[in-house]
């Protein structure tokens, strides 16, 4: 028998009831676990004026002005510290279209090989520079008005060398210098129409005949390239098919399309002629860039261009060498009214060719 039952529990519950503080761990967890009591966390702060302690905000200064130093203020300025990784605004400078660039790329890229520039500015020519002395025959569908635009004012051309053109007149009606010719009534009136130049190769014709006119002695290598459809030739004695392909894969490459390809093609003043394809990486599959020949003796020949002087020459598009390069699949995407300004903004200032 145990005379005085000590409980504990009962003890504490009463202490809790009276007011009295029960603070001994053991004693805690013993009414814890009996769920008697459940424990509360209280968290008190206390408060103090702290180092930087000011009833009003201060503002920190960015410069000294001259009024700091008038008032005399400046001694007790905070100064805002420089926020050095902070990025600048963007520069506003003026864009390059893409085929602004790369027109100029292509133009360095000729340039780099030994071309000269053709004078371009005649973008009205006669039919007889832009097709007659092409060996293009007066009924070829280019020729029509739906193809063509015709000028009606001047719409005719004032003056063209007489005697050429009898010798291109004659090659177009019966041939010579081996060739048959077309076999039809060659008219003056079809070829002094007047007309929006085609093509450059009108200009690379022109060119080519005042070389004629000059010293043969001096033929010797004279390149030249127009740069907006980018028309070049090549004239040189003994020039080869193999000499064209160089020339079209050197620059190519140099402009960073080393995956090419040439196929045959047709044209009224090129035997044989070539379509230059190159591979578009985006739409995975082969685009033409370019059309390219060897002018044909019934061209060359009526020039007065020595027998042994071959000419190769190409015709290059400028919008599909910069789709390929800028990967577009969409030429809208490139100029006309749908183009986004920020592609034009937001493309490198300078793209790295695989020289
Ligand atoms: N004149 C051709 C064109 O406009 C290009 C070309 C030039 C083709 C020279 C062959 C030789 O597409």
């Amino acid at each position: 028998m145990v005379e005085n039952v000590e409980d504990k529990v009962k003890d504490l519950l009463k202490k809790i009831e009276d007011g009295e503080v029960v603070d001994k761990k053991e004693d805690i967890d013993a009414l814890k676990k009996r769920k008697l009591i459940t424990l509360q966390t209280w968290k008190a702060y206390s408060l103090r004026k702290g180092p930087k302690y000011a009833p009003e905000r201060k503002k920190a200064a960015t410069d000294l002005t001259r009024d700091h130093l008038q008032r005399g203020d400046w001694k007790d300025l905070e100064f805002k510290e420089y926020n050095l990784s902070a990025q600048g605004q963007p520069i506003q400078v003026g864009y390059l279209q893409p085929l602004l660039e790369v027109r100029e790329e292509i133009q360095n890229i000729f340039l780099q090989m030994g071309f000269e520039e053709m004078p371009t500015n005649n973008f009205v020519e006669s039919s007889f520079w832009n097709f007659d002395a092409l060996f293009q025959p007066q009924q070829h569908p280019a020729r029509d008005s739906h193809d063509t635009f015709f000028l009606k004012v001047p719409a005719a051309t004032r003056q063209l060398p007489e005697d050429y053109v009898e010798r291109v007149k004659r090659v177009h009606e019966s041939g010579g210098y081996g060739s048959k010719g077309y076999g039809y009534d060659w008219k003056r009136e079809e070829a002094d129409k007047n007309l929006l130049r085609t093509h450059t190769t009108a200009v690379s014709t022109r060119m080519l005949y005042m070389l004629a006119q000059q010293d043969a002695i001096k033929l010797l290598l004279i390149h030249f390239v127009y740069c907006y459809l980018m028309s070049g030739v090549i004239c040189d004695h003994g020039l080869t098919l193999a000499d064209l392909l160089g020339v079209l894969e050197d620059f190519f490459t140099r402009l960073g399309m080393s995956k090419l390809r040439f196929k045959p093609a047709y044209n009224p003043y090129t035997e044989p002629s070539m379509e230059v394809f190159s591979y578009h990486e985006g739409l995975k599959k082969w685009v033409e860039v370019g059309n390219s020949g060897m002018f044909r003796p019934e061209m060359l020949l009526p020039m007065g261009l020595p027998e042994d002087v071959n000419v190769i020459a190409w015709g290059l598009s400028l919008e599909r060498p910069t789709m390929i390069l800028y990967g577009i699949d969409n030429i809208r995407d490139l100029f006309g009214p749908k183009v986004d300004f920020n592609l034009i903004k937001n493309n490198p200032i300078c793209r790295l060719g695989l020289l």
